[in-house]
């Protein structure tokens, strides 16, 4: 059955923007960009990375766009913290809640935070100790739930183990990436099984990359199956910078369009949404990703 609401997780800011080669977003954009997200409706927005700028320069102002955004009450503006100095940052930058992120692949995480999984794991007990102490709620990522660029076929085991160990060290919620958008609806269905075996579905939300075009597919297949938060990108922004031909996230309004047609409410206005879309594609120099917007047309 479906769920009646639906909460998006709007990672534009943060998976969107984190990939854009070439010039440097200002952080002025950034800060507009979260401020008409939520002016849409948008209760979910992971606005910053505090990781190394060195790794990701496109995230080093996180600080400053934290700082500047001007917040409005009710709506979560989190971040991604890989370690404890990422998350002392975090919540000097006043946060509403933080991420942390591993892998179902050993390969990739080594790759994306230099360290095994296991490792990771370690790293993010004191971190998460931590952030309780502070108030500070922590969601937890697992990318390559679906497939991996190095290692290939994950095992949907394997991905329970991992989403296992996170909800046990005290995520809150466990967000599946299908970092480069390899799945096809029945592995999704398939993998989102056997992480229910360990996670209930209630704490479980789904993060697909549409890089072959299967994302919205995927989503009507886990939705069916009783997930009820999801993670998508306003225009389609993003990527991944450590794995290789990641496209970027699922839209936002594309997400949207199908929820509204499922009569599923997740309190975003479409108009403004696509407008946002279109006037973030503009900055960047292009044209909205998304179908929804192409169809409904920039102004
Ligand atoms: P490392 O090099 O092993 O770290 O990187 P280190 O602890 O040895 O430190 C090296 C340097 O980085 C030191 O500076 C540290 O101070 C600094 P130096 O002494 O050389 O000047 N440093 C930091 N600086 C700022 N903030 C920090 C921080 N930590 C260390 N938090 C590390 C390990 C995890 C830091 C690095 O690998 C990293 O930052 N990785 C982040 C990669 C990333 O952001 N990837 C994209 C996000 S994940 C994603 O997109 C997937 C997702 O969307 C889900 C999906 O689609 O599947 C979430
Ligand atoms: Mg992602």
């Amino acid at each position: 059955a479906f769920p009646q609401q639906v909460r998006l997780v709007e990672v534009g800011p943060r998976d969107g923007l984190q990939n854009e080669p070439g010039a440097v977003i200002s952080t002025a954009i950034k800060v507009e960009l979260v401020e008409r997200l939520a002016d849409a409706g948008l209760r979910h927005i992971e606005a910053a990375s505090f990781v190394s700028p060195k790794w990701v320069p496109q995230m080093a102002d996180g600080a400053e766009v934290m700082a500047r955004i001007d917040r409005r009450p009710g709506v979560i503006y989190s971040a991604l913290t890989p370690n404890l100095k990422g998350l002392e940052a975090a919540l000097a930058a006043n946060v509403s809640e933080v991420a942390v992120f591993t892998a179902a692949s050993d390969a990739f995480t080594q790759k994306n935070i230099n360290c095994s999984i296991a490792e990771s794991l370690e790293r993010f007990a004191p971190l998460i100790e931590r952030a309780r102490d502070a108030g500070v709620p922590v969601r937890g990522y697992v990318s390559t739930v679906l497939g991996c660029p190095y290692a290939g076929e994950i095992a949907p085991v394997q991905v329970a183990g991992v989403c296992r160990d996170l909800y046990q060290l005290g995520c809150y919620e466990i967000s599946l990436g299908d970092t480069i958008g390899v799945g096809t609806p029945l592995k999704a269905k398939r993998m989102l099984e056997a992480v229910a075996r360990e996670v209930p579905v209630g704490n479980l939300a789904a993060h697909f990359h549409d890089t072959y075009g299967q994302a919205l597919a995927n989503l009507y297949a886990v939705v069916e199956e009783g997930i009820a938060v999801i993670d998508s990108s306003v225009s389609g922004l993003g990527g991944c910078p450590y794995a290789k031909g990641a496209s970027g996230n699922v839209a936002t309004e594309d997400v949207l369009y199908l929820l509204n047609g499922l009569g599923i409410d997740s309190g975003v206005d479409l108009d403004k949404l696509v407008a946002t879309s279109c006037w973030i594609s503009e900055q960047l120099g292009r044209t909205p990703a998304s179908r929804v917007a192409q169809a409904l047309g920039c102004s």
